[in-house]
């Protein structure tokens, strides 16, 4: 039986995603419609510790479907990884009267809510806001499909210098340890190769297969890197040096597309994605769900349990690197 939840805090937690802002409207206005009073927390977890809250009224989120970022502003909070500030974050919560709590995140921010959940009473809805697309249970995260679209416009202007000066352009996008970024823009602009964490990519036949390319048919090649996971393995530079060093004869360039990746006006997809899910999120806790993240899969809500949001792999599919293969030639 659901219990009775009169006021929801909200907040963003982790690297900031297209679309965020669209899933705050919806949240606010769901809960408001539902007569609960909605508290926006400031950046993340940090202001629920610091009491960074403001009350918000439908008013508060208009204007701001449109807009890339957060404007509840997001941290990476150390304090809430230590139990004390756990606990100054559940007594500042009981304090405003805050019953229920949705968080707006990727891996990180889900497993602070994960462990928070477990120590402290506090229905928690979780939605998967991050570029990465690397959180188990749903098709698409939040801010996925408006970074696609930025890289693909990217490499689209990359590709006119790499073919005029018959380079092989090793362009580095996000996804520490996912690939999903690097594996579809590489689809989505033509490009002749990806190298993504799940399918590392021995440099030779890399090299080998660009080598091919070239000298059949192009006279460029464009190919998309994740970025260097936590142990420094990977990344554009490291191999564009490889190839630099072990065939002199190509001409190698590097770009790290970086952080603009993350900004940006959201797509309509991810609008309608993140107004779907923050609706669904307040009909979770009318319903009595605790300790979910919202899905879509398939086209329809799927509630997951936090736990297997974060802990399980999410693969990529591996006919997607056949296509590229295949259509590279
Ligand atoms: O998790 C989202 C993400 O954009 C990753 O793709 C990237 O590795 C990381 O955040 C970068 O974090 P920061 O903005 O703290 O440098």
């Amino acid at each position: 039986m659901a219990r009775n939840i009169k006021t929801i805090g909200v907040l963003t937690s982790g690297g900031d995603a297209p679309g965020m802002n669209a899933c705050i409207r919806a949240i606010t206005r769901s809960a408001i419609y539902n007569g609960m009073k909605v508290i926006g927390i400031y950046r993340g977890y940090e202001g629920l510790i610091n009491k960074e809250f403001q009350e918000f009224t439908s008013s508060s989120v208009s204007n701001t479907i449109q807009r890339g970022g957060t404007i509840l502003k997001t941290a990476r909070s150390l304090a809430f990884m230590t139990e004390e500030g756990r606990k100054k974050a559940y007594d500042n919560m009981v304090e405003a009267g805050i019953d229920a709590l949705c968080v707006i995140g990727g891996n990180g921010s889900l497993s602070g809510a994960q462990l928070f959940a477990r120590e402290y009473d506090i229905p928690i809805i979780g939605l998967p806001g991050t570029i990465d697309n690397d959180l188990y249970g749903t098709d698409s995260t939040i801010g996925y499909d408006s970074a696609l679209n930025t890289i693909v416009e990217c490499v689209d202007k990359i590709r006119d210098t790499a073919n005029s000066h018959d380079r092989i352009f090793f362009v580095e996008v996000m996804g520490r340890d996912a690939g999903f970024l690097a594996q579809n823009s590489a689809i989505a602009s033509g490009a002749e190769a990806a190298i993504i964490p799940e399918d590392r990519t021995d440099v030779d036949q890399l090299a080998e297969f660009i080598g091919r390319g070239m000298r059949k048919s192009k006279n460029s090649s464009i190919v998309l890197v994740s970025e260097a996971q936590k142990d420094g393995v990977g990344g554009a530079m490291y191999y564009a040096e490889r190839v630099r060093k072990e065939y002199p004869e190509f001409n190698v360039r590097v770009t790290i597309l970086g952080h603009l990746q993350r900004g940006g006006t959201p797509s309509a997809y991810d609008r309608i994605l993140a107004s779907r899910m923050g609706y669904a999120a307040i009909e979770a806790l009318q319903e009595g769900q605790r300790n979910i993240m919202i899905g879509i899969k398939n086209d329809e809500i799927v509630y997951v349990p936090i736990s297997k949001a974060i802990k399980t792999d999410k693969p990529i599919n591996k006919e997607l690197i056949a296509v590229l293969n295949v259509l590279s030639i």
